[in-house]
């Protein structure tokens, strides 16, 4: 079969991942995606940096747009982050150019993803974001795919890993808030402007995403309610131990869905710090990991749990997409909706 030509955009540390996996498991991401995925063109803000891998059998373009149009390429990997400019417009362009898009960007698919998902279907190109939800954690696919015959009641998660991380290192050491977020940084997986760890923002942004996909909800980032870690002090995680009970950063939705016949089904989406007492699957998440519980009402409870960020990780989500797009457009067929039905048959919701 011809190979799955891909352009990435942004080489961050999630975008060396994707080269250095696509080059170390070459062998089985061909067999299992069917064809060969192949690096075409790659481009970031600056070409001169060293990422610690070889770029010189790419082509590198400066226009991240004109990237997206090329005809020798049929799939493009945004890696570039910010929920809009450059991502938004190489998002749009991509699709608009009838190309298969792959993102890793949260915050974009947040604000943007039902008008992107509208996009694409229109066009009939896949949209993949299993990057952006909980890192290397196959939870999309897991909620979307393997829990599809499920009625979901709840999910809740932990799904920022710097505030994991500062919450528990709090726990274990005592140490205080501003040097563990100081050390979360110099690991690298804070965001570039970590309020949006702290606040809880980008934990609500992964939250609407995982609310739309397990309850077939019309994506709504404007009713995630996000209060952040900013006020948890030492004391009230030893507080809160004395009671048996720890402090994280928990992002949960419900549906309530009401007598039959009433009202529309109302979603509560909202991310505080909670306390999870012991016996709670989510008591044991340490360090910068995620876990997500959803209550299948067949499958039952069901927890998903790994590396929310990092290079590896995200990138191994990157390549499960495109391994799906490669399979799954391969001799002209056309991939599925982007969420768990097609844009116009999302519920639309109310916030409870
Ligand atoms: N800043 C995010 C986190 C990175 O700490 O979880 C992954 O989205």
């Amino acid at each position: 079969a011809e190979p799955l030509r891909i352009a990435l955009a942004g080489l961050g540390t999630v975008g060396a991942g994707v080269i250095r996996l696509l080059a170390a498991n070459a062998a089985l991401v061909r067999s299992r995606a069917g064809r060969e995925i192949r690096i075409v063109a790659v481009s970031a803000r600056d070409r001169v940096r060293d990422r610690g891998v070889d770029l010189s059998a790419f082509d590198w373009c400066d226009d991240m747009a004109a990237m997206a149009s090329r005809d020798d390429v049929d799939a493009v990997v945004e890696m570039v982050g910010g929920a809009d400019g450059p991502a938004l417009t190489l998002a749009k362009t991509a699709i608009r150019q009838g190309k298969a898009l792959v993102t890793a960007n949260k915050a974009m698919i947040a604000h943007h993803g039902l008008e992107l998902a509208r996009a694409a279907e229109e066009r009939g190109v896949p949209l993949k974001f299993e990057a952006a939800v909980a890192g290397g954690i196959p939870v999309i696919k897991g909620l979307r795919e393997g829990a599809a015959a499920n009625a979901i009641a709840r999910v809740q998660g932990i799904l920022n890993g710097t505030c994991n991380f500062i919450l528990s290192t709090m726990e274990d050491t005592g140490r205080d808030f501003a040097d563990v977020l100081a050390e979360a940084q110099a690991l690298g997986f804070a965001e570039a402007d970590p309020s949006f760890d702290i606040d809880g923002i980008d934990a609500g942004h992964k939250l609407a995403i995982l609310a739309a996909i397990a309850f077939g909800a019309r994506l709504d980032f404007a009713h995630v309610s996000c209060e952040g870690i900013g006020a948890v002090r030492a004391a009230d995680i030893a507080r809160a131990r004395d009671l048996g009970f720890v402090i994280r950063l928990v992002g949960e939705a419900d549906v309530d869905a009401g007598p039959p016949g009433a009202a529309p089904a109302r979603l509560l989406q909202r991310v505080r710090p909670c306390l999870v007492p012991q016996a709670h699957p989510l008591a044991h998440v340490d360090g910068p990991t995620n876990a997500v519980v959803a209550e299948g009402n067949f499958s039952g409870r069901l927890l998903f749990q790994g590396a929310g960020a990092g290079d590896g990780p995200t990138a191994s989500a990157v390549v499960a997409d495109l391994i799906d797009i490669a399979r799954s457009t391969m001799d002209g067929r056309e991939a599925g909706p982007a969420f768990s039905v097609p844009v116009g048959e999302l519920l639309a919701m109310e916030p409870a």
